[in-house]
C-alpha cells in the first residue's frame, strides 16, 4: 500500500495554511439504520482524500508553524476483542507507519490532548458545521488552549470548506483513473439496463439490476441511491421510492452511479420500456439530447460554468416554443425564466470523492472557470407532470440525460458517452 499521495496532499494543503496554524479534519463516525444495525462504513471524504485512512471516530490534525508543518491523526487505539468483533485496527504505530504521520495518538486521548496542542496556534481551521457536535468541541479546545496562557494572542477560528474543496477541485491522475473506473462500470450497468427492460415488470427489478452489476464488477456501494422513475414518477426529481410496477407505454428515467474506491460517478439515461419511443416522448427527448450536446461543447477551459447552463436553457425554451409548450418569444421567455416550469434544476455539479463534490462554484464574485483536471456533470432535463395546464399528450413525460465529463487541456472528455444516448441507438440496442 503506497500512501505517500495522501502525504503530499496533506504538505501541499499545508503550504496554503497560515503560519502558526492548525487544520483539523474530523472522520466519520458509524452511522445506525436501526437499532445497534448500521451502516457500512463511509469515511468522510475530506479525511480520506488526505489520509486514505478508513477507521472511524479519528481526527486529523494538520499544524503550520513558521516555516515547518506537521501531520497528527487520532486513531482508534489497538483492541484485541474489538478487532475479533469489527475487524483490525491499525492503531497510532500502524497509523505512523503504514500512513505516513508524523505522530499518531489513541483517539481517547483527544479531548485531553487537543488544547495542549493548539496552544500558541493563532487560528484553527476545520470545516465548519459538517459534523454534528465538532463545532462545540473545537470552541471547547480553543477555549482551554487559551486559559493555558492568558497573554497569549485570541486564536482565530476560520472555516476550511473553501481550502480543502478548491484542493479537490482539480482531480490529479490517480483521482481520475479511479473515476474512470467507477463511471465505466456504471456505463456498463446502464447499457445491460437498456438490454433487459423490456422483461422486467418494475422499477425495483431493474434498481436490482444496476446494484447487481455495479458489485459484480468492483462497486459495491453506490455514489447515492438511485432513481429508477418510470412515466410521471421521473417528474419527482429525487425520487427514490422505485417501486412501481412498470406501465409498458412509459419511459424509465435511470439515475444511478456506483462509487468504486471511494469515488463517484453520475449517469442518467431516459429509456422507453417497451424499446420505442413514442412522437411526443421523442420530441421531448430531441430537446434535451440537443441540451446536452451543446452543453457539454461548453465545458472548456476559459468558459465559464454558468456558459452550459445558460445554452442548456436557451435551447430548451426554444424547443418548448416549437412544441407549443411555451408562447411567446423563445429569448424574452428565456429572460423571464419561463423554463423554469419545465426544467428547474441547474445543469450540473461537481463529482468527486461525493457525487455532488464539496467545492466551490465561484471564485470571489465571479463564477469559477474550468481549468484541467475539473470534472462535472451536465444533465439537463424536461419534466411535464400531469398538474401542469398542457396538452394531455405531453402529461407524465420526464426526460433527464446525464453525463460526466472531465476538463481536458484541449477541451474536454465524456466519461460515460458509452452509454448511447442518441435515441436510435438507443433503440438498437433495446431491440
Ligand atoms: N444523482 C444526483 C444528481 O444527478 O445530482
Ligand atoms: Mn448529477
Ligand atoms: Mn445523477
Amino acid at each position: 500500500m503506497d500512501n505517500t499521495i495522501y502525504k503530499k496532499r496533506r504538505i501541499n494543503l499545508s503550504e496554503q495554511l497560515p503560519k502558526n496554524s492548525a487544520l483539523l479534519i474530523p472522520g466519520a463516525d458509524i452511522q445506525y439504520r436501526n437499532a445497534d444495525s448500521a451502516y457500512a462504513f463511509r469515511q468522510d471524504s475530506n479525511f480520506y482524500y488526505l489520509s486514505g485512512f478508513c477507521e472511524q471516530e479519528s481526527l486529523i490534525v494538520i499544524l503550520k508553524g513558521d516555516d515547518s508543518c506537521s501531520s497528527i491523526v487520532f486513531v482508534p487505539p489497538k483492541d484485541k476483542l474489538k478487532e475479533i468483533w469489527d475487524g483490525y485496527r491499525a492503531g497510532p504505530i500502524g497509523a505512523v507507519e503504514q500512513y505516513l504521520f508524523d505522530k499518531s495518538y489513541d483517539n481517547s486521548e483527544i479531548e485531553k490532548l487537543m488544547p495542549e496542542i493548539l496552544k500558541g496556534c493563532e487560528q484553527v481551521l476545520y470545516p465548519i458545521g459538517k459534523k454534528n457536535g465538532f463545532d462545540q468541541l473545537v470552541i471547547d479546545w480553543t477555549t482551554d488552549a487559551r486559559s493555558k496562557d492568558r497573554h497569549s494572542k485570541t486564536i482565530n477560528i476560520l472555516d476550511a470548506s473553501s481550502l480543502i474543496g478548491n484542493a479537490r477541485l482539480i482531480k490529479d491522475d490517480h483521482e481520475i483513473s479511479l473515476i474512470r473506473i467507477a463511471c465505466d462500470i456504471s456505463a456498463e450497468a446502464h447499457i445491460e439496463a437498456m438490454k433487459n427492460v423490456k422483461d422486467a415488470d418494475s422499477e425495483q427489478d431493474i434498481e436490482s439490476l444496476y446494484i447487481h452489476e455495479f458489485s459484480k464488477n468492483g462497486g459495491r456501494f453506490q455514489a447515492y441511491t438511485p432513481i429508477v422513475a418510470s412515466g410521471e414518477n421521473a417528474c419527482v426529481l429525487h425520487y427514490t421510492e422505485n417501486n412501481k410496477k412498470f406501465n409498458k407505454k412509459d419511459l424509465l428515467l435511470v439515475d444511478a452511479g456506483c462509487e468504486y474506491e471511494m469515488y463517484a460517478s453520475d449517469i442518467t439515461r431516459t429509456y422507453p420500456i417497451s424499446g420505442k419511443f413514442s412522437k411526443e416522448q421523442l420530441e421531448i427527448y430531441e430537446i434535451v439530447l440537443e441540451a446536452m450536446n451543446t452543453a457539454i461543447d461548453k465545458v472548456k477551459v476559459g468558459n465559464n460554468i454558468m456558459e452550459p447552463q445558460e445554452i442548456s436553457e436557451k435551447i430548451i425554451t426554444k424547443g418548448l416554443v416549437k412544441l407549443g409548450l411555451l408562447e411567446g418569444d423563445p429569448e424574452k421567455l428565456h429572460k423571464e425564466g419561463a423554463f423554469k416550469d419545465f426544467y428547474m434544476h441547474k445543469i450540473g455539479h461537481w463529482l468527486g470523492l461525493d457525487v455532488h463534490d464539496a467545492c466551490d462554484y465561484m471564485e470571489g464574485d465571479e463564477f469559477m472557470k474550468y481549468k484541467p483536471g475539473m470534472i462535472t456533470t451536465i444533465e439537463p432535463g424536461i419534466y411535464i407532470s400531469s398538474s401542469m395546464d398542457v396538452d394531455d399528450k405531453w402529461k407524465g413525460i420526464g426526460v433527464r440525460i446525464e453525463d460526466d465529463i472531465l476538463v481536458t487541456k484541449e477541451g474536454n472528455e465524456n466519461l460515460t458517452k458509452k452509454v448511447p444516448s442518441k435515441p436510435d441507438e438507443i433503440e438498437s440496442l433495446m431491440s
